[in-house]
């Protein structure tokens, strides 16, 4: 996700921007800007590129002593000169910062270019200078205009705007972090305390539906209208650790953001109501009623995901569905392109084997679409379509938010798929998308069951070798759960479908390699139950992740799966990650970067 910097004092503001800038890079970024208020309309710098790029365009020193900054994480548009931020009005004398996604910015962007707005990028955020003017035009103040604008906008953001003729930094938040550092007679604004943190150690963490105001020694906070007091907090932590979020890796934290990576993921793409599905894509109806086969290629856990959705896909959209990794894929043959739309999934958009199956899927004329975290990567610049995942930059080797991410999105895309053909009614469609928007809380819940997770990885972690079983969604789940497992722990970890463990693997299983078991709704909990009491009568010891009343009693360690349908096995792969995360902490092995393992691998 992007990030933010602002400062508000008495020093020049360019250095303490370009500063915090450098220091949010560890989040990823495609491209940075400032807005310097150095009396009159704010001064904008703005490029595609690195925070070096940009420093290459500032100038040495401003009179500035109020600015705003920004790094940028595409999701609305290329990363393009343009399309950085800061984001100005008409007139230039309002200038914004963004992270998080406005979901109606549509419907406001066709009203102002109606009332003669001129718009100058493909994002999202630029509606909001151009609301703010209006209200300015109508006489409004800078604050009440930045509310009112406020008001107008739905979705997540953390917002930061500067105005000709005021020395404040104008605030809201909405599903995005946003807090801000008290210094001595100067105020910093971050996305994150590591934007600031070598300034100003007292820090107010801004909550959702806040609107602020800050300029060098002051921060007055509103929520609905009433003014509100927001405690200040003594952050302890030394740079790295805030990079991390408190963390000890960014793979924990990264699998503790996934509530917000999922809500990223669906906003503004459903209508639960109404059993629809927006995901901006070109696949015509036509098309895809014509559609015999939809192949899913990709590597690692992207093709976890692939068997994820080609199992929702063929159940909703009545199609045949078909994965392939990537790097089997010229080897395969019997395809007619013309009915077959192939379907790169990559969190990177960069991995050679898949970009190189998308070539052939190219050359023999199918339709492609890639499903990707990475806005601009190689793979988007290859596939007729793209669909991105919003997942915001994961730095942990293991994916762990891109895969719950990369199932969700593909999940929307079978419901889009499957109501296209006529295969799924509004209301079962309105029910899958339910279960969709019912993640991030799920997700959440298992979250909150961390220190029951950590006790049974305690239990278990002096084996070597471990198992994990789970039919139809599970499965493909359980595949995902013994790579995460053995990637950062270096166990021996299998992941089997349930009714396979009789044909071979049960020769392996002792009272010394725990089975972990997807016994959730979605995974054909009740068959499982039998591959567990199979491998429970050769002593070995069962985690279950269980829907309520699927298995619990059949299993040594039970660990609770909210009800979501379909999601299910979503929601307890959770539980996976943190059980391999704490094997491995408790082994001390290297979690963020696993021997012999890259996160983004650009070679065949
Ligand atoms: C590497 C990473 C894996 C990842 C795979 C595919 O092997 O270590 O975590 O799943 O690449 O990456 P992609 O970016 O294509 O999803």
């Amino acid at each position: 996700m992007c990030g933010i910097v602002g400062y508000a004092g008495a020093r020049d503001a360019l250095p303490v921007l370009s500063d915090g800038l450098k220091n949010l890079e560890y989040r990823g970024y495609d491209s940075a800007g400032v807005a310097l208020c150095e009396g009159g309309a704010p001064t904008v710098y703005k490029t595609v590129g690195e925070v070096d790029d940009l420093r290459a365009v500032l100038p040495d020193a401003s009179e500035a002593t109020v600015g705003v900054g920004h790094t940028r994480w595409s999701t609305h548009g290329e990363p393009t000169d343009a399309n950085a931020h800061p984001h100005t009005d008409c007139t230039g004398d309002v200038a914004v910062v963004h992270n998080g996604i406005i979901d109606n910015y549509d419907d406001l962007k066709a009203e102002l270019e109606a009332d003669g707005h001129a718009f100058a990028s493909e994002t999202d955020t630029e509606v909001v200078p151009h609301l703010v003017e209006a209200e300015l035009a109508d006489g409004a103040s800078p604050a009440d205009a930045f509310a009112a604008a406020v008001a107008r906008i739905e979705g997540s953001f953390a917002l930061a705007m500067v105005v000709d003729g005021t020395d404040a930094i104008y605030l809201a938040r909405q599903d995005s972090p946003l807090c801000v550092g008290h210094g001595d007679g100067e105020t910093f604004v971050g996305s994150d305390v590591t934007a600031f943190l070598e300034h100003a150690r007292e820090v107010t963490y801004l909550e959702n539906g806040d609107v602020a105001v800050v300029t060098a020694d002051e921060l007055v906070v509103e929520h609905d209208g009433e003014r509100v007091e927001r405690p200040v907090e003594q952050v302890e932590w030394e740079a790295d650790a805030a990079e991390k979020g408190g963390y000890e890796h960014y793979m924990l934290k990264e699998i503790h953001e996934q509530p917000r990576a999922l809500r990223q993921t669906l906003s503004g793409r459903i209508d639960a109501l109404e059993g629809e599905v927006d995901l901006d894509v070109d696949l015509p109806r036509e098309y895809l009623n014509s559609l015999e086969e939809v192949q899913f290629v990709a590597c690692g856990t992207s093709y976890h995901a692939g068997l994820y959705a080609a199992n929702l896909v063929e159940e909703h959209a009545d199609v045949r569905a078909t994965v392939h990794v990537a790097s089997e894929y010229q080897f395969r043959g019997g395809r007619d392109p013309w009915r077959t739309l192939v379907v790169a999934v990559t969190q990177s958009g960069e991995t050679a084997e898949t970009l190189a199956a998308l070539r052939e899927a190219d050359r023999t004329g199918a339709r492609t679409l890639a499903v990707t975290n990475v806005v601009g990567s190689s793979v988007t610049r290859l596939a007729d379509e793209n669909l991105y995942i919003r997942a915001g930059p994961e730095i942990g080797v293991a994916a762990t938010k891109t895969f719950v991410s990369q199932v969700t999105s593909l999940a929307l895309l079978a419901v889009h798929v499957g109501r296209e053909r006529d295969e799924l009614t509004p209301t079962e469609a309105s029910d899958l998308l339910e279960d969709a928007r019912g993640l991030p809380g799920a997700v959440q819940r298992v979250l909150d069951a961390d220190a029951q997770v950590r006790a049974v990885a305690e239990a278990y972690a002096d084996s070597d070798a471990f198992f994990f079983i789970g039919r139809a969604l599970g499965h493909s789940v359980a595949l995902e759960s013994a790579l995460k497992l053995k990637e950062i722990s270096y166990d021996h970890a299998e992941g089997f479908p349930a009714g396979e463990l009789k044909h071979g693997p049960l020769a392996l299983v002792t009272d010394d390699t725990p089975v972990v078991a997807v016994l959730t709704g979605g995974a054909r909990a009740a068959e499982t139950v039998n591959s567990v009491k199979e491998v429970e009568s050769r002593g070995a010891p069962v985690v279950g992740l269980c829907t309520d009343g699927i298995g619990e009693k059949f299993v040594d360690d039970a660990l609770a799966v909210p009800d979501l349908g379909a999601m299910s096995p979503l929601v307890a792969n959770v539980y996976a990650q943190l059980f391999a995360y704490h094997v491995a902490n408790l082994k001390g092995r290297a979690i963020d970067k696993p021997r012999n393992l890259a996160k983004s691998v650009t070679v065949e």
